[in-house]
């Protein structure tokens, strides 16, 4: 029910009592207000002049304007609302962030890989930084070995009798010689996968190569059609399957094409 303001009410009473009085035909054209007043409270303003326009001296009390009423019964916005407007551009910022190209793919491979190097920290140290093994971080594991190929075959096959050079002779600061303290053992006992996955993690976490540059090894990595590597292998062997893989797999071979442009420019 719509509620009548008083004022209403007290002014149609009077107007009412002085019809009565007065004229009494218009009598009815009063109740008719009052009855209209009732049920729709938007002729509250025409109201409030009628009886003005014949009756004087009825100081009419300032009308409340429909609209007002109808704001004042409005819900209002609740309290919660500030703080939650107040940090909308802060989320759409940090949304904006994750609407980059995921790149779950390398992540995963390569956090796989940090898994397995749990076996190669004891020797190389957590963060790669060296021990009875070479320092393999800040891009030094690279250096020796500027392909993946070489790395995964050294990985593979350890390290030969202390005194054979290994990695790349135009290394530099002079190749690498396998010192008298220290042999690497051959990890093929782990399997191609955490091989390749441990070899990629090396590369990205210590070697700081870019995780988009070895796409097409991580897209290799994935598709389970990984050949068995056994101790003995070489480089080269390794290169051939890769490079009959990347016949077989359309992507892989745009992700490789891709690399080696941007090796060239
Ligand atoms: C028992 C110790 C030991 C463990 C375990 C070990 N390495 Fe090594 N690693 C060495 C030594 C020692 C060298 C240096 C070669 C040498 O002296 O013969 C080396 C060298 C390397 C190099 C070449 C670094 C360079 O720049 O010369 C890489 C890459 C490497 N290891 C990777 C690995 C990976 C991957 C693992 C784990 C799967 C691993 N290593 C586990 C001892 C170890």
């Amino acid at each position: 029910m719509v509620e009548i303001p008083d004022y209403l009410l007290e002014r149609s009473r009077e107007a009412r009592a002085r019809f009565q009085g007065g004229d009494g035909g218009s009598a009815e054209a009063s109740s008719a207000i009052v009855e209209s007043t009732a049920t729709n409270e938007e002729t509250a303003p025409a109201i409030a002049q009628a009886p003005e326009a014949e009756i004087e001296k009825v100081e009419p009390p300032k009308p409340v304007a429909p609209w007002v009423i109808a704001a004042k019964r409005r819900k209002k916005i609740p309290v919660w609302m500030a703080p939650v407007a107040l940090f909308l551009p802060i989320w759409a910022f940090m949304i904006w962030g994750t609407l980059e190209e995921p790149s779950s793919n390398e992540e995963g491979v390569i956090a796989a890989g940090g898994e397995v190097y749990n076996q190669c920290s004891s020797c190389h140290g957590a963060g790669g930084g060296g021990g009875v093994g070479y320092q393999l971080n800040e891009g030094e594991v690279l250096k020796t070995f500027p392909d993946v190929e070489s790395h995964i075959a050294w990985v593979v096959n350890g390290s030969s009798v202390a005194g054979t050079p290994y990695g790349d002779p135009d290394r530099e600061g002079g190749q690498r010689i396998s010192q008298e303290q220290g042999v690497m053992p051959g990890f093929s006992a782990l399997g191609s996968l955490q091989i390749l996955e441990v070899v990629l993690y090396e590369r990205v976490t210590h070697g700081l190569q870019s995780p988009e540059s070895l796409e097409a090894y991580v897209i290799w990595a994935e598709s389970g059609e990984l050949p068995i590597w056994e101790s003995g292998i070489s480089p080269q062997m390794i290169a051939g399957s890769f490079a009959e893989f990347l016949e077989t797999n359309a992507e892989a071979q745009e992700a490789y094409e891709e690399t080696i442009e941007q090796a060239a420019g």
